[in-house]
């Protein structure tokens, strides 16, 4: 059966919810691997004097219901200190090869504790390393200087690394533990727009809204989507 979420125009009426649509273009971007890191998106933040900035950051979880993305990053970086004081973002997806777009536009929250330490444990030991090894966005004064960090931070943990920080060597089943300062963020959608290329530049825009309530640390009550179609 043809799933109507990869339909090449959008329906006149507008389907209720995008994000189940959104969910199914991340899952065939993925499962056609049609660039390297499919799931990478462009994070949009804005510091408090009004400066945005934009970094790209990969989308580990997309939860079509209640609505919300997840990426996962160091608390500490420049993005999560943005976010302190202006927690509304705005977040894109694009694939060339497939003719779409995806424009978000939320809310970013922390993950809770649990579901950071559940996605920490799930990574490669390398990955987990780096995590205590790079003060992400603070100023560092040679590459040398990073890898001797790593190399002591590697150390503190009870763990032997190679000199250029390749390997992790003779570790035995020593448990990295995930660093407080470093953890998942939600991203939960106040807005949707979705972009599908047409000849000509006849583009099809679908944009929809909603309204959010914050419930407590990590959860919104989201009010009904409301689509309309855009002009291109
Ligand atoms: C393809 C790609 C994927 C990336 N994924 C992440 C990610 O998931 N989390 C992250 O913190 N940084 C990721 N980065 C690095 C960020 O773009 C950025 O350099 C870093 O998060 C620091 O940003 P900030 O100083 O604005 O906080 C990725 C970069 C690229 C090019």
């Amino acid at each position: 059966m043809t799933n109507p979420y990869l339909a090449q125009h959008l329906p006149d009426v507008l389907p209720g919810d995008p994000m189940h649509w959104a969910a199914a273009w991340l899952d065939e971007a993925t499962s056609q691997s049609v660039q390297r890191n499919p799931n990478s998106m462009t994070l949009v933040t804005v510091a408090d004097n009004g400066q945005p900035s934009a970094r790209v950051v990969l989308c580990k979880d997309f939860v079509a219901e209640p609505g919300y993305l997840v990426f996962y990053t160091n608390y500490k970086s420049r993005k999560i200190r943005e976010l302190d004081t202006n927690p509304q973002v705005a977040v894109t997806f694009h694939w060339d090869a497939l003719g779409r777009q995806i424009r978000i536009e939320g809310t970013a929250v922390l993950s809770p504790a649990a579901e950071s330490d559940a996605y920490f444990a799930s990574r490669n030991r390398g990955s987990q390393l780096g995590a205590w090894g790079s003060d992400q966005s603070a100023p560092l004064t040679s590459r040398e200087a990073l890898l001797r960090q790593l190399r002591e931070r590697a150390h503190e943990l009870g763990l032997n690394v190679s000199d250029d920080v390749q390997s992790i060597e003779n570790d035995g089943r020593t448990i990295i533990p995930r660093p407080g300062h470093w953890g998942g963020v939600r991203v939960w959608a106040s807005a949707v727009e979705l972009w599908i290329e047409g000849g000509d530049r006849i583009h099809e825009r679908g944009r929809w809204q909603r309204t959010l309530d914050r419930k407590n640390e990590h959860v919104f009550v989201a009010g009904e989507w409301r689509g309309t179609r855009l002009q291109p």
